[in-house]
């Protein structure tokens, strides 16, 4: 088994030379880059309130990525060539899996050793999950769709992640 660098960090993603703005892969690099960003905060915050403030957040901000994504970029892919590719499904396992431990760290102490643990391996599942999209997901974007469908797919995209915010609100209120 390799070992799980706990610093890890995704290499440098392909930039989508004259990309719109709206482009999926914009957006998808965007949300990424928050996300591991927030992941990296938590592990260096000490203070337990605070721990359980950012935990809430990137847990939150998880859900939104994994359904935006699943719901608008997997299933277009899907329908392009009419067949469940074996890597969505690996990313679709990556979701699972990274929920699972936030799900299990919301239950613990912040600042323990499993919680380090834990946190540890969610960061680690999360770069490594970017790094397979920025490598593979992006270039299968690349060649099934024009630059105005992956335009049309960032616009879907960033519609999906608001109503699916606001129904995290209501949720949490
Ligand atoms: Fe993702």
């Amino acid at each position: 088994m390799t070992a799980m660098p706990s610093s890890a960090q995704p290499g440098p993603a392909p930039v989508a030379t004259g990309a719109a703005p709206d482009d999926i892969r914009a957006h998808l690099r965007e949300d990424h880059e928050r996300t591991l960003a927030d992941a990296d905060r938590l592990r260096v915050e000490q203070d337990s309130d605070r721990s359980a403030f950012l935990l809430r957040q990137l847990r939150r901000a998880w859900v939104i990525h994994a359904l935006a994504e699943e719901t608008v970029i997997y299933r277009a892919l899907e329908a392009v060539d009419g067949r469940t590719e074996p890597h969505s499904d690996e990313r679709f396992v990556e979701h699972e899996l990274v929920e699972g431990l936030f799900e299990k760290l919301a239950r613990l102490r912040p600042g323990t050793h499993e919680w380090r643990a834990r946190l540890n391996v969610a960061r680690y599942l999360i770069a490594r999950h970017i790094e397979n999209e920025h490598c593979d997901l992006f270039a299968r974007l690349e060649r099934c769709f024009d630059a105005e469908e992956l335009a049309e797919m960032g616009r879907r995209f960033e519609l999906a992640r608001e109503k699916l915010s606001l129904l995290e609100e209501a949720k949490a209120a």
